[in-house]
Formats: C-alpha cells, structure tokens, sequence
C-alpha cells in the first residue's frame, strides 16, 4: 500500500534540482498543488480518504510521517527527503503525524478541491471500502 516514487536529481556543485512532470514522475494529471507548513507541535492531520482523488506528497523540507490504511491494514512511512514521493490512491485513509518544526510538505493532486469527494469518518470509510 506505501507506494513510494524516487525522483532523479539533477545535482551538481551548484546543488539539487527535482522535476516533476504530470504523466511522468507523478502518475496522473496534477490538477491542484497545496503545501502544508508551520504545522503546530504534536499536531496530526488527515484522517480522511478521498473516493476520487489520487495524491502525491512530498517533504520538500523537514519530515513527517503518514499512516495509511485501505480497510484492511496500517502501514506507516516517514517522508523525510525531497527525492521521495509518497502516491496515495483513492480509498485509503491517511492521517500525518509527527511533523518537524521545519516540515513543509507540498502535495499534487489529480482534481480540484471537492468536499463531496471525502470520507472524514472512519466507519464510513471501512463500510464503504468493503
Ligand atoms: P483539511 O482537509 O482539514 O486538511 P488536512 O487533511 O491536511 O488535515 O483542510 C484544511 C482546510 O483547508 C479545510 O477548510 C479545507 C481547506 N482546503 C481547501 O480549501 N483546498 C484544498 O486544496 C485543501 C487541501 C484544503
């Protein structure tokens, strides 16, 4: 379930360039780019899933780590580099814990903001994942 993509970086004695390309590295047609920082002390956030909506997160600074559950089980991953990213499918449910101060964690998504795409409960998530 924790499908993690490597990006190439383009280093040199300059520093480290990432690309990412929708189709390519980013597995879907980005549609909405977001970032999450400034994320408070023993803050988490999530617990959702979306029914739609597929997601790819990045630690472009810092670290967290995310929990993700398809119904069936719970894995967990800290991301921690901005060479990795972290493709989150339809009908799992993430919650993101453990943010460092520094944490900015930029996310790419295939649609539009849309409420009616979440499921914000987790029993409703379970029975309609079953
Ligand atoms: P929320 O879904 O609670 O964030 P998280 O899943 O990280 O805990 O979103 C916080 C607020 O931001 C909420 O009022 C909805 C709004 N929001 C948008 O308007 N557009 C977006 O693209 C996102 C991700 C959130």
């Amino acid at each position: 379930m924790i499908k993690i993509i490597n990006f190439n970086s383009f280093g040199d004695d300059r520093g480290s360039l990432v690309a990412l390309e929708a189709g390519r590295n980013i597995p879907f047609e980005i549609k909405r780019m977001y970032y999450i920082f400034d994320t408070k002390v023993d803050v988490s956030r999530g617990f959702h899933a979306h029914r739609e909506l597929k997601q790819v997160a990045v630690a472009v600074k810092g670290r967290c780590r995310f929990v993700l559950d398809d119904g069936v089980k719970r894995e967990s991953v800290v991301l921690d580099s901005p060479l990795t990213g972290l493709l989150i499918d339809s009908f799992v449910w993430r919650e993101m814990h453990d943010f460092s101060e520094d944490c900015v964690l930029l996310v790419f998504a295939s649609a539009y903001y849309d409420e009616a795409d979440y499921i914000r409960n987790y029993d409703d998530f379970l029975l309609e994942v079953r």
